[in-house]
């Protein structure tokens, strides 16, 4: 498997798009009718996909990137390096609050995200963000 980097430039995004754009197909949702297919590169090379799935239950809808996640433990974990998503025309689409936070959590440093307004880092769309550094430190100062 081959090693990927964060670095700008040698992010492949149009392929990328191309891989979101097919996990779209994949989305189920009778009831927005607004198929999002995200992908992401992981550090070890891997190029993992998902797409949104809808409830009857409105709220239990399971965003395009819970569907990523899943598909990046299911095959073999590790970091995220880059990352996009697109709408049923092709258009990006930001990850929701909740859904930068989950990404936030399997991110590698420096994490590249392509936005509406270009590309951008995990810490810029989720600035300051609460981790599993805060509840590490905190169990550390705890006696
Ligand atoms: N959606 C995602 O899959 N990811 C996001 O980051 C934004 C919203 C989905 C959830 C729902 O199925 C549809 O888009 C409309 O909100």
């Amino acid at each position: 498997m081959n090693s990927a980097s964060n670095d700008t430039a040698s992010i492949d995004w149009d392929a990328l798009r191309a891989v979101a754009n097919e996990a779209n197909t994949h989305a189920y949702v009778p009831y927005s009718k607004f198929p999002v297919g995200a992908a992401a590169i992981t550090a070890d090379g891997r190029v993992i996909s998902g797409a949104n799935v809808e409830n009857a239950s409105y709220g239990l809808t399971l965003c395009a990137e819970c569907a990523l996640v899943s598909s990046l433990h299911m095959t073999g974990g590790g970091r995220l390096v880059a990352f996009t998503c697109v709408d049923g025309h092709g258009n990006i689409v930001m990850p929701c609050g909740r859904c930068r936070q989950l990404l936030y959590e399997h991110s590698a440093p420096g994490m590249l995200l392509e936005t509406v307004s270009g590309i951008k880092t995990i810490d810029e769309v989720i600035p300051d963000a609460f981790g599993p550094r805060q509840l590490a430190e905190f169990e550390a100062s705890a006696d």
